[in-house]
């Protein structure tokens, strides 16, 4: 995209921490966030909306980073995938991811890791119907959405507290 010909000050809230920055007010939220804010964990995809490998919340809902600006960012809350952990801890989906290998060049993960939070918080137990379609936008290069709907799954389980159940009534059986 060319650059505007004078740089603006821009005052972004991205995880939870207030930044300032001077860019171009050409530059888009995907390249501001990479190269001014150093969070590299957003990714460079197709950069025209089509592939989903920017995506980053925007007040709790997944948006294309490629295709938003900057400017009209300032008085909202951004999620990057570096905002996931909690006090060093991996959110549950990014546990799932590891456990269940949903990542393979992991090119894809920080966006669909994004959109599988937002749905999670809006849809506690989706179908995998409805993981299909959140994650319609967020195109993987390696073709694995089987054990990333798995892993969804499992995080969406973990977070209803099934998982810690189940295991106990299997123990429960065992003695
Ligand atoms: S890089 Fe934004 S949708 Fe592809
Ligand atoms: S894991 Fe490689 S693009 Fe999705």
């Amino acid at each position: 995209m060319p650059e505007g010909r004078e740089k603006v000050l821009l005052r972004l809230r991205v995880n939870g921490t207030e930044h300032q920055t001077a860019a171009f007010p050409s530059r888009t939220l995907l390249e501001v966030l990479r190269e001014d804010l150093g969070l590299t964990g957003t990714k460079h995809g197709c950069e025209v909306g089509e592939c989903g490998t920017c995506a980053v919340l925007v007040d709790g809902r997944p948006a294309l980073s490629c295709l938003l600006l900057p400017l009209e960012m300032q008085d909202r809350e951004i999620t990057t995938v570096e905002g996931l952990a909690h006090n060093g801890n991996p959110h549950p989906l990014q546990d799932a991811f590891v456990e269940l290998s949903a990542a393979q060049c992991g090119y894809c993960t920080p966006g669909i890791l994004l959109v599988a939070k937002a749905l999670l918080e809006e849809n506690p137990h989706p179908s995998r119907e409805e993981i299909e379609e959140a994650l319609g936008g967020n195109l993987c290069r390696c073709t694995g959405y089987l054990k990333i709907f798995e892993a969804i799954e499992l995080a969406a389980e973990r977070k209803a507290g099934n998982v810690t159940q189940r295991r106990r009534d299997a123990e429960e059986c065992a003695v």
